[in-house]
């Protein structure tokens, strides 16, 4: 019987959700299968997920056996994570890959004004760092927790301490997905659920960071290895919504130029955005290499791929380690855990 590995993607109908799965399919040691289990806030999207995953498994010259579960989560309720995880629980004996990757970003439109000022004082960096997006302030869940701060971080972070004892007996790895926009500068510590701040998205992948110093050496010591990971700049599914079939084509040769003139961060194509997702997978010595940077995915520019890390400035670490615990012993109470 062929031997499987168990990985939970979570966020799996997302462009770097599916490309993940593909780079797992085409990269992972050949005498493995594996067991795919596919998030979505829908059943339909995660199906569709999986029909997707299977067709790109038959087109290789190999093929693996593989099987795929669908499951519905919704990160931005807490009883929609204690399901996801009592039902895993139940039907698994262990996990060897969990990929945080699900995130929300709510933008309410383009200040175009902006976005024409940056692109003709410096385009590369209009199209690197951009401020030019407008975020929604002061969105909270139904819990009662800033949005996007429970999409991103909280809810991810409290489905897998859920699932430790799983991921313990895969001898598993657990993936953030975080971005090159973390800066510092984006998380106010004074406002941690993110509820005030212009730029929560950014303070989410800030707070992913932190999350990632502060725990990857207690996880190790439960057999579990944890890494954060980014996928540079790439085509996303997201980037439909606030663009006409103009302004996308434009935003497209932009990304190209920009590589053309030196940006490794414009990975474009998802699957290669997904290189250092995977890449951290197949570390053969894990004790050897470095937990405590953040690989991220770059392309030359003539495109061809590879892996930048790069360090991860930790200040503010203790604030975000001491609110998440605070708010998982909140949740444990809540929850009956
Ligand atoms: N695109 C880029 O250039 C870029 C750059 C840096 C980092 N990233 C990161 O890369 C990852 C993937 O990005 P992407 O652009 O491929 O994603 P995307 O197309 O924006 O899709 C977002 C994913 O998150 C899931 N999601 C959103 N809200 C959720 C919720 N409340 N509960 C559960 N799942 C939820 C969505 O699933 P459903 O809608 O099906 O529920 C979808 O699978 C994200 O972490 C993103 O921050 C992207």
């Amino acid at each position: 019987m062929t031997k499987s590995k168990i990985s939970l993607i979570i966020g799996a109908n997302s462009n770097l959700g599916l490309n993940i799965a593909y780079r797992q399919i085409k990269t992972e040691d050949p005498e493995y299968g594996f067991t795919f289990i596919l998030t979505s806030r829908t059943m339909e999207r995660a199906q569709q997920a999986g029909d997707l995953i299977e067709k790109f498994n038959s087109e290789q010259e190999k093929t693996r056996d593989i099987k795929i579960v669908p499951i519905v989560l919704d990160l931005a309720d807490m009883h929609s994570i204690k399901q996801t995880y009592e039902k895993l629980q139940k039907e698994f004996s262990e996990i060897n890959y969990i990929f945080l990757n699900a995130a929300l970003g709510v933008c309410s439109g383009i200040n175009w004004f902006q976005a024409v000022k940056e692109m003709i004082s410096n385009p590369l960096n209009a199209v690197t760092d951009p401020h030019y997006k407008i975020q929604k302030v002061g969105l909270t869940s139904k819990d009662g927790m800033g949005l996007i701060f429970q999409t991103n971080v909280f809810g991810p972070f409290y489905l897998m301490k859920k699932l430790l004892p799983l991921l313990t007996k895969g001898n598993g790895v657990v993936i953030w997905i975080s971005s090159l926009r973390s800066d510092p500068n984006y998380l106010p510590l004074d406002d941690l659920e993110l509820i005030n701040s212009p730029t929560p998205y950014e303070g989410s992948k800030r707070m992913i960071d932190l999350l990632h110093l502060s725990t990857y050496k207690e996880l190790k010591r439960k057999d579990v290895y944890q890494y954060v990971v980014q996928p540079g700049i790439f085509v996303s599914q997201s980037f439909y919504q606030h663009l006409n079939i103009i302004t996308y084509y434009l935003m497209m040769l932009m990304f190209y130029l920009a590589r053309r003139w030196g940006s490794y961060w414009h990975t474009i194509d998802p699957y290669k955005a997904a290189n250092a997702a995977t890449y951290v997978c197949t570390f053969s010595d894990r004790d050897f290499e470095r937990q405590d940077i953040k690989y991220g995915s770059a392309t030359y520019n003539d495109g061809v791929e590879h892996i930048r890390p790069e360090e991860i400035d930790d200040s503010g670490m203790k604030d975000v380690h001491d609110f998440l615990l605070s708010k998982e012993k909140e949740w444990d109470l809540k929850l009956g855990y």
